[in-house]
């Protein structure tokens, strides 16, 4: 019997695409395809990459290419084409030149991995994905934005930090778009079992969520010439290794809404269970009137740049 590598194309040899490569191949995941429209980058990154095989043990092809057509047979395509941000701006002001790269690579996936899973990494999250999933027309199981995994890492090191406990053992979940108007959930967060909103003072509380929210842009305003990346991209693999392994983990994720939580026809931050078919259902929790409010008005601004960008093509 032929027996064949699971595949993953990383679309963009930046910093995120390149971190995503490196944490797919050290975990053995999957053969790798760098594409990126700096074929050199591409390149480069994908020989440096495979160079650090013997040394770290892994057998994983890796190869870098500007061409789509090295993404054939992809089982899982990563995207993390397009502009990241600089100090003082926020992930919408990248909406219009980033759509354009968005749709610029999903026509060329579309040819040619037209049934591999498709997790969209570049920002506005929302709003990319769902360019994404309009330019690629594929089921809506198969597309999924990584923000949620991300969003909620974050709210675990800073709890895991202030508590002095364990990453392992903060569970937690953080809804909504992926920007400012994100919304963690403390009433439906533990540490070892035990309700946060029990272990720390209600203001220290909104000063993690407030830090939360503003994560990305604490990182913006240190490194001032890019993005964060290492965690965006371990996320976005995370999402990876559970389609790949049909692990049915229930994860935040931008899924397309279609009367779930009230939303229609919109990519919003929900949890999902993500396995072997992509984004397999969408839970429904139970939230009350603050937290549904904080939910809807996140969706609303999502909502706003997807109308925005209907405006601009
Ligand atoms: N096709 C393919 N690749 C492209 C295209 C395109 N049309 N346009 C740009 N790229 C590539 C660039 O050449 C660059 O290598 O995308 C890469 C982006 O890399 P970085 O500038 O290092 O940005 P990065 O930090 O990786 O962030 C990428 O992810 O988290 C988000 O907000 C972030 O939208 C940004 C994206």
């Amino acid at each position: 019997m032929e027996h064949r590598r699971k595949k993953i194309s990383v679309i963009g040899a930046g910093f995120v695409g390149s971190t995503c490569a490196h944490w797919i191949a050290a975990k053995e995941l999957a053969d790798v395809v760098i594409l990126d429209i700096n074929e050199g980058a591409a390149k480069g990154k994908a020989l440096d990459l495979a160079q650090a095989g013997p040394v770290e043990g892994f057998d994983a092809k890796i190869i870098g290419t500007a061409n789509y057509k090295d993404t054939a047979g992809s089982d899982v395509v990563i995207i993390t084409a397009g502009l990241p941000r600089k100090p003082g701006m926020s992930r919408d002001d990248l909406l219009s030149t980033n759509a354009k790269i968005m749709k610029d690579v999903c026509t060329g996936l579309r040819e040619f991995c037209p049934n591999a899973f498709v997790i969209v990494v570049s920002n506005p999250l929302d709003a990319m994905t769902y360019v994404a999933y309009e330019t690629m027309k594929m089921p809506k199981n198969r597309i999924m934005g990584m923000a949620g995994v991300l969003d909620t890492a974050r709210f675990k090191m800073f709890i895991s930090e202030e508590l002095n406990v364990s990453v392992e053992d903060i569970q937690a979940i953080v809804l909504g778009g992926h920007g400012d108007t994100m919304v963690p959930m403390p009433r439906h967060t533990l540490v070892g079992g035990v309700p946060l909103t029990e272990l720390m003072p209600k203001e220290k509380l909104e000063a993690l969520i407030q830090r939360t929210r503003t994560g990305g842009a604490e990182i913006v305003g240190l490194l001032k010439t890019g993005s964060a990346y290492y965690a965006p991209s371990a996320s976005a693999v995370q999402m990876a290794e559970t389609i790949l392994k049909d692990k049915k983990r229930i994860i935040p994720c931008a899924a397309l809404c279609e009367g779930e939580y009230g939303y229609k026809n919109l990519f919003v931050g929900v949890p999902a269970l993500i396995g072997g078919s992509g984004v397999e259902k969408i839970i429904e929790m139970k939230l009350n009137d603050e937290e549904k409010r904080m939910l809807d008005s996140s969706a609303a601004a999502v909502k706003d740049l997807v109308e925005a960008l209907k405006k601009l093509s």
